[in-house]
């Protein structure tokens, strides 16, 4: 069955389905988009996904392209049509066509909104065959990483290195040595002392909305936690690090530069809320 997408009020064939080249997300990256995960027809934190697609528009000053109540009615559409109840939603807005000029245009073009879903499996029973490698590399983007913006090209080349050498993700550090996170996800780390931390909010980060999620889960848990930022130093020193996304849900990293974390096994702290995570995956 041929994918269909949603393209600025049409559903079309993937093959059939273009966008204008004086589209401002092609030619200057000038828009924002959101991913989400879908598990048996639920969007999973839908919420908070809605929230961050708001926050990133608004912080662009991007006019809404409809209410997000008919927004969901095309997610779901969509999924209907694709015959897809797990897997990925992927949202992209941009400024929409105009003569090519930085500035925003005047008037401003209605934007352009596009969105895709892909089959993706349900997440394994527990973590023994989902955990991955990962490298360190200097953070080389912008200062604004708390929106989504469609401007990936350093994302992508920090996950293309971590390819190269053999690894899943690069976990990026900022100019002081401090990590900020992954190049397509929330980084999360046990350390020597057995306290669970991740960095705290900034402009730094991408506003993880599984991130938002598993900090209630961390709260109820009960694990040793603070949210401030860890040097590389104390990476290297983890017992366990591991990352969130709504498409990688909980996933230890379990060799670091190539040299094994901890054990080298998903650990207790990731394994506990990975099985928090399922249960409210399945618990609705
Ligand atoms: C840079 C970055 N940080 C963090 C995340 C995790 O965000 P979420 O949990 O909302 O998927 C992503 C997800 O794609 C990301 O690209």
């Amino acid at each position: 069955m041929a994918r269909i997408a949603y393209v600025n009020g049409r559903y079309l064939p993937l093959a059939r389905a273009c966008v204008n080249i004086e589209d401002r997300g092609y030619q200057f990256g000038d828009g924002i988009y959101e991913v989400f995960y879908a598990y048996r027809g639920r969007l999973i934190d839908e919420a908070l996904h809605f929230a961050r697609l708001e926050r990133s528009r608004g912080e662009i000053g991007l006019p809404a392209p409809m209410s997000e109540a008919s927004l969901r009615a095309v997610i779901r559409a969509l999924m209907r049509r694709n015959r897809v109840e797990t897997g990925l939603v992927y949202l992209q807005l941009t400024r929409g066509v105009a003569r090519r000029e930085h500035c925003f245009p005047d008037p401003a073009p209605y934007p352009a909104l596009s969105l895709t879903v892909r089959a993706k499996p349900e997440p394994p029973a527990d973590l023994s065959g989902w955990h991955a490698g990962a490298v360190t590399l200097a953070d080389e983007r912008w200062g604004r990483c708390d929106i989504k913006s469609i401007n990936l090209l350093p994302n992508v080349l920090a996950r293309e290195a971590a390819r190269r050498a053999g690894a899943l993700e690069a976990i990026l550090f900022d100019e002081r040595g401090m990590v900020t996170e992954g190049a397509s996800s929330s980084v999360w780390v046990v350390g020597a002392d057995q306290v669970l931390r991740t960095r705290a909010l900034d402009r730094h980060v991408l506003p993880g909305c599984t991130r938002a999620a598993l900090l209630e889960d961390v709260a109820a848990g009960g694990t040793m936690f603070r949210e401030e930022a860890v040097s590389l130093e104390g990476l290297r020193a983890a017992r366990e690090i591991f990352i969130t996304s709504a498409t990688s849900f909980v996933k230890p990293i379990t060799s670091l530069d190539g040299v094994p974390v901890g054990n080298g096994a998903p650990g207790l702290v990731a394994s506990q809320l990975y099985a928090r995570y399922l249960a409210r995956l399945r618990g609705g």
